[in-house]
């Protein structure tokens, strides 16, 4: 069987008990820790002289490098986070583009295929992960790597019109073009990739499904990213077990929203504090009933976009606590600290709603964790964004518009009062869907349709005409 070797900008926390930022690392740690591999990234670090390390616990390997201010300040902080995650969340007015991080970006990306090349064998299978890296097989097959590469986006991809917007668009998307394997979220994703490849760039959407665009051959597909559901129920009922950690906020019965975010615009954020507020003006029989616990921890803090939504928030905070609060009445616990998923699977099965609504979103595995989380005799209500990724799958969710703050609030008033055999139709639904396409599934079939490909003829990936059209 060939090696798998996942190449991600994120590496999952390396020593046990450290959180995972984000749902890249979350996904794809379970799934390695099954199958096993090599997981070839950035250690985080940031020096003037950047160093490899190599580590080994329990089936995984993982290879991390540093980088130097310069890639990080380029790459990193600046066009993968200033300029492609605004443009993939549809968020034009928060992006900037800067040509000298463009070329930093493509800089980096062929350091690190450089640095993964040595390690190689040639019938390794190689998965690469999210918007950091989508030059990174172009790279490889520029110094000559044949094997099978596919490629997995994480977040959503914006339509034509929008994408358009990056100066560079038709460069970066030619270098796509050379996975064997694209993989998207959702068809809603799918589709954009190929309108833009057979619009724009008038590519051909060949008999077979494949698409051909810059002399490459490729296929994309629809992969949702799963969760592992009963290690999830297991670890919310163990965590409730031991103690109901919302009791020690307050002794009061009272129903428990939840959200828990890294700190992110695309979260939607404000609006939620906003619908919320909504909430007891227009149905104050529910004051003083309701506490929402929103935990946020801070996520690239040094770009600015970030740094703006966190004074938002703090001042948005501020005003709901002080307009509402009592001596004995706190209606928002607003947390920027981390939390381990032990902690957050207690608290989603003691909340009475899991308030996730993300005004753009790739998946979204808070929604399908907070579900899996429930007490089947019990089970609380998911509000969810019709724009995350889940609420194609999650359709018995209570699904909202996060830009409709009456909307929320409506359908916050909804959830509360749901009756109980309501509760559990919804839930044993979504239940059945986040079972079948678990997290398994997602690696597996992902993995299968990309072994069905082979290695690349010497020929094709020495020719490449990597800089036309
Ligand atoms: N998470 C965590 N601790 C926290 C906050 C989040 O472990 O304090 C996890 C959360 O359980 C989920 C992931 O981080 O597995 C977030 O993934 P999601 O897809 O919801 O959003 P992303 O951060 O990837 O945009
Ligand atoms: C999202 C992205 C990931 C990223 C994570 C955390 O989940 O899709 O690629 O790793 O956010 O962000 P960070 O910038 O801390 O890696």
């Amino acid at each position: 069987m060939s090696r798998l070797i996942v190449v991600s900008n994120r590496v999952a926390p390396i020593k046990p008990g450290k959180v995972a930022a984000g749902g890249l690392a979350v996904g794809v740690y379970d799934a390695l820790r099954q199958s096993g591999g090599i997981w070839f990234g950035w250690s985080g670090e940031v020096s003037s002289t950047p160093q490899t390390n190599t580590e080994t616990v329990g089936e995984i390997t993982y290879v991390t490098m540093g980088l130097t201010r310069q890639d990080y300040d380029q790459y990193y902080r600046g066009f993968s986070n200033a300029t492609l995650w605004p443009i993939f969340h549809y968020r034009i007015d928060l992006a900037r583009y800067n040509r000298q991080e463009y070329d930093g970006y493509r800089r980096v990306n062929g350091m690190l295929a450089a640095q993964l090349k040595p390690l190689l064998k040639p019938d390794d299978i190689i998965w690469v992960h999210d918007y950091h890296l989508i030059p990174f097989a172009e790279e490889c097959r520029r110094l000559g790597i044949r094997n099978r590469i596919g490629f997995f986006l994480h977040i959503p991809f914006p339509p034509p019109e929008i994408l358009t917007v990056i100066p560079p668009h038709n460069d970066l998307l030619k270098t796509l073009c050379f996975y064997d394997l694209i993989g998207f979220q959702t068809e809603t994703d799918r589709l954009a990739f190929q309108d833009y490849m057979t619009r724009e760039v008038r590519g051909i959407l060949e008999k077979d499904g494949s698409l051909t665009a810059y002399g490459q051959n490729f296929r994309a597909g629809v992969y949702p990213i799963g969760v592992v559901p009963d290690e999830i129920q297991e670890l919310a009922e163990s965590s409730q077990r031991r103690r109901r950690p919302m009791r020690r906020i307050t002794d009061v019965e009272r129903k428990k929203i939840i959200s828990v975010d890294r700190l992110d615009y695309s979260k939607g954020l404000v609006e939620r504090f906003k619908a919320y507020e909504a909430l007891f003006d227009r149905f104050p029989e529910h004051r003083r009933g309701v506490e929402f616990i929103q935990i946020a921890p801070t996520s690239r803090s040094d770009v600015k976009t970030y740094q703006h939504i966190r004074q938002q928030l703090e001042s948005e905070a501020g005003h709901i606590n002080g307009r509402l609060s009592d001596l004995d009445w706190t209606p928002l616990h607003y947390l920027n600290k981390s939390h381990d998923r032990r902690v957050l699977t207690g608290l989603f099965r003691d909340a009475d709603i899991g308030f996730v609504t993300p005004l753009r979103d790739g998946m979204n595995l808070v929604a399908k964790e907070y579900v899996a989380s429930q007490d089947p005799d019990d089970p609380g209500v998911l509000v969810l964004s019709r724009f995350a990724g889940a609420a194609h799958e999650l359709t018995s969710a209570l699904i909202v518009n996060p830009y409709d703050c009456i909307g929320m609030a409506e359908a916050l008033d909804r959830a509360l009062r749901m009756p109980l055999a309501e509760r559990r139709d919804r839930y044993e639904h979504m239940m059945s869907i986040i079972r079948s396409a678990d997290l398994d599934a997602w690696r597996d079939t992902f993995l299968r349709d990309l072994r069905a490909f082979s290695s690349r003829p010497k020929a094709q990936v020495q020719a490449s005409p990597l800089f036309s059209v």
